[in-house]
């Protein structure tokens, strides 16, 4: 099992070490783990390379290019970040920002629909859930074929001040959750709501040439 893991942030508190709790229960060989950390990345600058011209375009290929390539040769892909302001870290936005062009309305990578995503967040006291929400929504558009979540409330600013009991707790959520995913590995097949995105996509693509580029993909794809 190749596993790609993306950090929300660079330092390694409550969400790194509840990402590794998970990575422990996974029991994967460590050379099939991949991490990567999303702080540097450019901003978007909002030039439409990457959709009209191709990805290679982008004025950040370099910094993205291998982090997306790990991804795309995974089998499950571990998403983390702590809730800032009720949300997902900047950082991790402006990843997500330069992967619009993978998106199902444009070019998804036809590997996804295979994949198992989960997304994991921790939180002082409120707002885990809503992240890993966005960030599930996130892989969705990617057209992962399963998603779980994690939201966890630690009610703590770091992994030390984490309560022994949270921690338990957090240790069996973790063990239940690699249990289910190692369950789907290699039985993963897309949802209704994913089927019914594609099938719209597909007369889209059929009848609209916004983006000759992706129109071009979705024939090479043989998907239209
Ligand atoms: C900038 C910032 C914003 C935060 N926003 C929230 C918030 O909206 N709700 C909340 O309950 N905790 C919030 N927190 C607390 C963190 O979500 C919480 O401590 C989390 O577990 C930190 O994860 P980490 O140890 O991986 O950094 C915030 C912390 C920071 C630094």
């Amino acid at each position: 099992m190749k596993i790609a893991v993306i950090h929300g942030q660079s330092h390694k508190g409550s969400t790194y070490h509840i990402t590794h709790m998970l990575l422990d229960h996974l029991n994967c060989a460590k050379e099939e783990i991949s991490e990567f950390y999303v702080n540097g990345i450019g901003s978007c600058v909002g030039c439409y390379q990457c959709i009209m011209k191709g990805e290679d375009t982008c004025p950040h290929r370099s910094q993205i290019g291998t982090l997306i390539a790990a991804l795309e040769e995974s089998d499950v892909i571990i998403i983390d970040s702590p809730t800032y302001v009720l949300s997902m870290s900047g950082q991790l936005k402006t990843f997500f920002d330069h992967m619009g062009y993978r998106y199902i309305s444009h070019r998804p990578h036809p590997s996804m629909k295979g994949k198992i995503g989960v997304a994991i967040s921790t939180t002082a006291g409120a707002g885990a859930r809503k992240t890993t929400k966005m960030i599930a929504s996130q892989m969705f558009w990617w057209s992962v074929g399963k998603t779980y979540q994690l939201p966890v409330t630690v009610a703590a600013m770091s992994w030390n001040q984490v309560s022994e009991k949270i921690k338990a707790k957090t240790e069996q959520r973790t063990a239940r959750l690699a249990k289910a995913v190692q369950h789907k590995l290699g039985y993963v097949r897309p949802g209704i709501k994913a089927r019914f995105m594609f099938f719209i996509m597909k007369q889209v693509h059929k009848g609209m040439d916004y983006s000759p580029l992706d129109m071009e993909y979705w024939k090479i794809q043989g998907w239209i």
